[in-house]
């Protein structure tokens, strides 16, 4: 029989003592050791020979073996994940409830089952619930297999048996693994549940789709070890009340991190927005005060948006300072560089700053854009419906280059900008970009003069 032995494992750091104590003696973080018993394991000695002693390869002999990628069916999860889904990877997806995390992977499990074999393991809905899901989605004619399973060992079980290229568990929170007693959820039960499948995906080979719940504060419920095991770690966001969702990488190992994919949610589940640009720009019929364009680079793709700012008369002593979809801090300083170099004083000014669309953005490129649209509510002047800019503001004044700017000016261009601010970095080198005309900035004075 197992011996087992009882630990405090923390909730934060996932590390474990022997000793319950109020602080975790790895991470710091108070009143997160819950006690948790585990079986003895094998020994360190046991458990390195049982490991191939022929496990060492020349570099040279790996190179040139590329992974098998797949298609999910939907181009912009394809994008996300760096090109397709690879054989043998373990994704795991995070977002709020009712976002859209099971729409999003029960249409790429049925798109996907027409291929090959895929199964779809719940643990939060019942099975009729998941076929309603599908009819409204249209996909309930497709030959995905389902199951409704809580237990790790049973699901691997069934998975041993239909062997499936892919395989959804919906959620990681709600299974749970024989070998502890903890209740599912508890942060030895998401670890040792999670390693289960990873060593599954890895050794047959089966993509995995782990969907993860997240904290009140938006990082994904459970030990940070999580992000660790799994290859790929998405995120499923979008801003309260608009029905446009954006997934973006955070870590991947098979492609670029903080890549973007765009959805939007319609009746009939998750439609791909194929050019984000055309929804995160409303262009204004007449030029408006405070609003200013500018392209932003997420991942590997430019995307036009319109940053929106309102300058009001304050009646507080402290003037309120709001931004939605930017880093406060950056507004605050932006209005400080505002003040210094440009002689343009907002201290008795409220400032509202917002991304249409629900974006966050957290590019520097977007400083410039930022400046000049609290500028033009301030002055209550316009800026030309015809330009965008983009720039890093520097604490000095000087207005710096940001990466990738010809293929901003190119995005720009397609969307019919014919004029762009940008620092002089960024300025086509060699060749005119056609259909715009840029001006090169290096310092504040020369933007406010050129406008
Ligand atoms: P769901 O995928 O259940 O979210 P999660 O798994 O992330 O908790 O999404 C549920 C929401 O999506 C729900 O509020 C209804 C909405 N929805 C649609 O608007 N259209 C649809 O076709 C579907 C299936 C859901
Ligand atoms: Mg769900």
């Amino acid at each position: 029989m197992n011996k087992t032995r009882v630990l405090y494992v923390c909730d934060a750091c996932g590390g474990h003592s022997l000793k319950w104590a109020g602080q975790c003696p790895d991470c710091g973080e108070w009143n997160t050791l819950v006690e948790t018993r585990m079986p003895d394991r094998l020994s360190p000695r046991q458990a390195v020979s049982s490991a191939s002693i022929n496990s060492v390869h020349p570099l040279a002999e790996l190179e040139g073996r590329s992974e098998p990628r797949f298609t999910t069916g939907l181009d912009e999860l394809d994008r996300v994940l760096g090109g397709g889904l690879v054989s043998g990877s373990v994704t795991l997806i995070g977002g709020d409830p009712g976002i859209g995390k099971s729409t999003l992977l029960l249409q790429a499990a049925a798109s996907m089952a027409s291929g090959r074999p895929v199964l779809y393991v719940t643990g939060e809905e019942s099975l009729e619930q998941v076929g309603l899901r599908a009819r409204r989605l249209g996909v309930a004619e497709c030959p995905l297999q389902l199951a409704a399973e809580t237990c790790v060992e049973r699901m691997l079980e069934i998975a041993d048996k239909f062997k499936p290229a892919v395989l959804v568990v919906d959620s990681i929170q709600t299974m749970f693994t024989e070998i502890l007693q903890s209740a599912p959820g508890a942060v030895a039960q998401l670890r040792e549940s999670t390693g289960l499948l990873v060593r599954f995906a890895k050794t047959g080979g089966t993509a995995v789709f782990l969907v993860g719940h997240v904290t009140k504060e938006g990082a994904i419920a459970g030990p940070r070890v999580l992000e660790h095991m799994v290859d790929t770690v998405l995120y499923f966001e979008n801003d309260a009340g608009s029905r446009y969702r954006v997934i973006r990488a955070v870590k991947n190992r098979f492609g670029a991190a903080n890549e973007l994919g765009v959805f939007a949610m319609t009746e009939s589940g998750l439609k791909e927005v194929k050019n984000p640009s055309a929804i995160f720009l409303s262009r204004h019929a007449t030029p408006v005060s405070g609003s200013a364009v500018t392209v932003i680079r997420e991942g590997s793709r430019p995307m036009l948006i319109e940053v929106q700012a309102l300058v009001d008369e304050s009646h507080l002593a402290n003037p309120r300072r709001v931004s939605v979809g930017l880093d406060p801090n950056r507004l605050s300083m932006l209005l400080a560089v505002l003040h210094r170099h440009g002689g343009v004083a907002m201290f008795d000014r409220d400032v509202f700053v917002n991304v249409v669309g629900g974006l966050r953005v957290s590019e520097t490129a977007a400083d410039l854009p930022i400046l000049l649209a609290v500028l033009s509510s301030f002055r209550d002047k316009p800026l030309p419906n015809d330009l965008v800019l983009f720039g890093e503001v520097g604490l000095a004044g000087e207005i710096r280059p940001v990466y990738n700017g010809e293929e901003r000016l190119r995005e720009a261009a397609k969307h019919g900008f014919k004029r762009a601010i940008v620092p002089q970095g960024n300025a086509p080198q060699k060749k005119a970009i056609e259909g715009i005309q840029v001006t090169q900035v290096n310092r504040l004075q020369e933007v406010l003069n050129a406008i």
